[in-house]
């Protein structure tokens, strides 16, 4: 799996190139693994109006589920800074929609010296989903 992670994460990397983030100049990219081994990059998208501006694991989840993958097993996210770029609570909530608690989320600072891998469970313990609207 670590290996698997690496070459995600590599991934993840190549997406950053796609960035469009004249704003904040913080770059990001991200890989989506599916659970049947399909894999979907990502990459921020921002807009002179801000608010509009959407993450990367946002855009590769979207693009994901518009072709009607509805089970995934990891991410990874890369970002452009000093620290490793850990998803915003938006994109944590859109995992939180259509990911396991055992999904892996795996971030990397932009020199890939600092990795952390965390399961959504860990990242976003206690969080409100489908399961709520039983
Ligand atoms: N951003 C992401 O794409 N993913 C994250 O995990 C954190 C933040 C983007 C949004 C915005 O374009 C820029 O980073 C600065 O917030």
């Amino acid at each position: 799996m670590e290996r698997k992670l690496d070459d995600l994460l590599q991934l993840a990397k190549e997406a950053r190139e796609h960035s469009y983030a004249p704003y904040s100049n913080y770059r990001v990219g991200a890989a989506l693994l599916t659970k049947d081994g399909r894999i979907y990059q990502g990459c921020n998208i921002e807009n002179a109006s801000y608010t509009p501006t959407v993450c990367a694991e946002r855009t590769a989840f979207f693009k994901a589920i518009f072709d009607g993958v509805r089970e995934f097993a990891a991410i990874a996210i890369i970002g452009s800074g000093v620290l490793p770029a850990f998803p915003c609570g938006v994109c944590r909530q859109v995992m939180s929609e259509f990911c396991d608690g055992d999904f892996i989320i795996v971030t990397s600072n932009a020199e890939g010296t600092e990795v952390v891998t965390e399961t959504l469970d860990e990242m976003m313990p206690h969080r409100f989903g489908p399961k709520d609207l039983l």
